[in-house]
């Protein structure tokens, strides 16, 4: 994607990754991604917002074009698939400063090699002046790790946010479309930002008021209306879990899959959502994606020896890190002769602190008494939902 411009003097320059198919050797990419980088140029001075991803060196170049002199790069967080491309970018302007926040200098010396007298930490609140733009640094740890950090451009209310607000989506819109975004921002937010709530919270107060009118972030399309993003990271942080179930499970022989599909049939009979997911080739990322609105977790699983199926503990360990607000948890658990399924399930997810709901656990396929054990559990659910005023 050529580049364009956000507001006059800002202008996208980063990459479009639209066949980059996995992050962090973790997260499905369906829909690729994009490194976004900005280029503000004022009257006196240019600053780059953020490299990109080192295999992406050469577009962001492509992108520059000509440039015969840049002042400043900008750091705002120092994960490599915006940090990557800094040494390369440094070698070409070799009298750039870079900014960043404070924690983040040690963390480019160790993640990056880059350091020096070339590094100045910013202060919270710092401002700088280009001629006519001015960069106001504004730190916004934990979005995504400690040293992140978020500028505003008053002259053009233009908020460069970096993860926070992102989604991996590749397009070749500049402004997203809503309907669009929409998804793709869910998703990241539960497989990046989900974990940091607490954080998170505190950097939208400082940020909503700067009344911005366009968020460029560090991935994926711009908000061209700024208030949905605030509105969807609020939601997602703060609302209520849905009336909803997910049922993450594996199934060896079809003793666990019997019991998830009698589950399934009884919770919908009593009006509650389900999300069901085979582990088998799961993408995770949808996992995360349905753990944000999730009021309860049912974790169906076979025995493997002792423990559960390797799948579900990978599973549940990925959950109990992303820490969503989902409120009950139980487990539909098959063995053959002898387990620990279900002792190992319940303890890889205490962070949750999530209330137990009387799980099922079943010696070989499951008989009638088995299948009205897990009505049990439904109804038992339904309880828990209606009480806490999901219902
Ligand atoms: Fe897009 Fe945390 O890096």
């Amino acid at each position: 994607m050529k580049p364009r411009e956000l507001a006059p003097g800002i202008r996208s320059v980063g990459a479009v990754d639209w066949d980059r198919r996995m992050f962090d050797m973790l997260i499905p990419l369906p829909q690729g991604t994009s490194y976004n980088s900005y280029l503000v140029t004022g009257a006196e001075k240019t600053a780059l917002f953020d490299t990109v991803d080192p295999t992406m060196t050469a577009v962001l170049f492509e992108h520059l074009g000509d440039l015969q002199r840049l002042d400043y790069v900008v750091v705002q967080h120092v994960e490599q698939d915006h940090s990557g491309s800094l040494p390369a970018v440094l070698a070409r302007f070799p009298g750039a400063q870079v900014l960043c926040s404070s924690r983040a200098v040690d963390m480019l010396a160790t993640h990056v090699h880059v350091s020096g007298d070339i590094v100045r930490a910013v202060a919270d609140g710092e401002e700088v002046d280009l001629g006519g733009k001015t960069l106001r640094f504004l730190y916004t740890p934990w979005a995504h790790w400690p040293e992140t950090m978020s500028t505003f451009i008053p002259e053009d209310g233009v908020l460069l946010s970096c993860d926070m607000f992102g989604s991996h989506l590749a397009t070749s819109d500049l402004i997203g479309d809503e309907e669009e975004i929409q998804p793709a921002a869910k998703r990241y937010f539960a497989e990046i930002m989900m974990p940091f709530g607490s954080m998170l919270r505190k950097n939208l107060e400082k940020v909503e008021p700067l009344g911005a009118r366009l968020i460029g972030p560090s991935h994926g399309p711009v908000y061209g209306r700024p208030q949905l993003a605030f509105d969807l990271y609020r939601e997602w942080i703060d609302g209520p879990p849905h009336n909803l179930v997910l049922i993450p499970y594996v199934s060896m022989h079809g003793s666990t899959k019997v019991m998830v599909d009698r589950l399934e049939g009884a919770l919908v009979d009593r009006g509650i959502k389900v999300e069901r997911l085979d582990l088998q080739g799961a993408d995770l990322g949808r996992f995360a994606f349905s753990l944000v609105d999730a009021a309860t977790i049912v974790a169906g699983a076979p025995t493997v020896l002792q423990q559960p199926h390797p799948l579900m503990r990978a599973a549940l360990m990925l959950a109990d890190e992303l820490k969503p607000k989902a409120r009950f948890f139980s487990a539909l658990v098959s063995y053959g002769w002898a387990t620990k399924a279900l002792e190992s399930m319940i303890a890889a997810v205490a962070d949750l602190k999530a209330e137990l709901v009387e799980p099922v656990v079943v010696k070989g396929l499951p008989t009638a008494e088995d299948l009205a054990s897990v009505d049990a559990l439904a109804a038992a659910i339904a309880a828990k939902h209606a009480e806490a005023g999901l219902v």
